[in-house]
Parts: C-alpha cells; sequence; structure tokens
C-alpha cells in the first residue's frame, strides 16, 4: 500500500449520490458488494473530469505509472475502457458522509488525496481488511484503519479487499479523492450488480 475508493463508480455529474438499497453480503474474493451508508460521496464521473482537465487524464494513463502498477500487481495492468468509471472525484464535505463497505469491479484502485480531514478522530479513515473481501472482516480482528493527508495516496487491491471510509465527524471538514481504476487484460466492465449500487 503506498498510502480512493476510489473507488471508481458512476455519476454523469458532481452531485451526492441517491442513498441505494443494500447489496447482499457475499463471502470469498473476486466479489463485489456494498452495504448502503448513511450519506454517500459526491461524485464526479471520468467523462466530465476527461473534458475538465486533460492533465488528469494524462497522468491516470501515463505509461511509467501502468508500468509500476504492473511492477507492483505481478502481471500487466491497463487502464479501464469505460470512461465514467476509470477515473473518478469523490468528495465526503457533510458530517455523516461516509462510503460504505464494498469491494471494487476492477483489482486496482489507486487513490490520491487532494483534501483529508485533518485528525484521525475526524473521521474519513480508510478501513479495510487485507486479504479479506467479505464485508464482516471489516468488523473483525485484522482490519486496519489509515489515516490520510492531502498529497497522499494508496494503492489497494480493491476486488478482493473489503474497505470503507468511516464518517466526517463534524461540519467543515472535506475528504476529496481521485480515485484511478485500472484492471488486466480481459477484465473489463463490471464482474457484479452489486458494486454499482453505491452509486447511481
Ligand atoms: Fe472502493
Amino acid at each position: 500500500m503506498i498510502s480512493n475508493g476510489p473507488c471508481s463508480r458512476r455519476s454523469s455529474r458532481l452531485r451526492p449520490a441517491r442513498p441505494r438499497r443494500a447489496a447482499p453480503r457475499r463471502n470469498g474474493p473476486g466479489t463485489a458488494s456494498s452495504t448502503r451508508s448513511a450519506t454517500s460521496p459526491t461524485t464526479l464521473g471520468g467523462h466530465q473530469i476527461a473534458r475538465a482537465s486533460p492533465v488528469i487524464t494524462r497522468l491516470y494513463q501515463d505509461r511509467d505509472l501502468m508500468r509500476l502498477l504492473s511492477s507492483l500487481l505481478g502481471e500487466a495492468v491497463v487502464a479501464v475502457h469505460d470512461p465514467v468509471e476509470r477515473h473518478v472525484l469523490n468528495v465526503l464535505h457533510r458530517p455523516g458522509d461516509t462510503h460504505g463497505a464494498h469491494t471494487d469491479d476492477y483489482p486496482l484502485a489507486l487513490v490520491l488525496f487532494l483534501e483529508a480531514p485533518p485528525h484521525h478522530t475526524d473521521g474519513g479513515l480508510l478501513e479495510f481488511h487485507p486479504g479479506r473481501g467479505n464485508l464482516g472482516a471489516l468488523d473483525a480482528p485484522g482490519a486496519r484503519r489509515a489515516h490520510h493527508r492531502p498529497a497522499d495516496g494508496y494503492l489497494l487491491r480493491s476486488d478482493i479487499t473489503a474497505h470503507r471510509v468511516t464518517p466526517l465527524e463534524r461540519p467543515g471538514l472535506r475528504r476529496t479523492v481521485l480515485n484511478f481504476a485500472y484492471t488486466t487484460p480481459g477484465r473489463q466492465g463490471a464482474t457484479t450488480s452489486s458494486a454499482s449500487l453505491l452509486y447511481d
């Protein structure tokens, strides 16, 4: 782990995602699943980002970056074809905003922090359980919490690692991350229907 979520999820414009029904919990690696969060992130999809910021798209597609990710994963890493999901901006900005427990459709999430709560007691912490894809593992021994600062980043094997973000604890806090999703050759598109429940 170098250091978001992000998770890559659908959003056609910057907006708060509507609460969605909870997905069935599944066990085992490779399953994407989610639970409804009290208040979900406000998201901006990759197609909007590409129009507003070619720099972000160029960084996402950077060959040296993908070579590094391939080396870390131990197999070829390629860009996600879906223009919405390949890079998204997730913003938590209201008290109680959170990012519910889930796994991602794509195997790698590179999350870069633009804004973050100053202290670990402010919330906005990444919670994850290495090597465990079942969401219940987030409340089991071995689960970890990580506090990040602006300019931090982390790389997560997000398809087989249960993860979530803890709620913001008070007004005036913001947690803004760019989430770059990467995949492997031949693995494009959503692998399950449940991952899309986190976002519209
Ligand atoms: Fe995620």
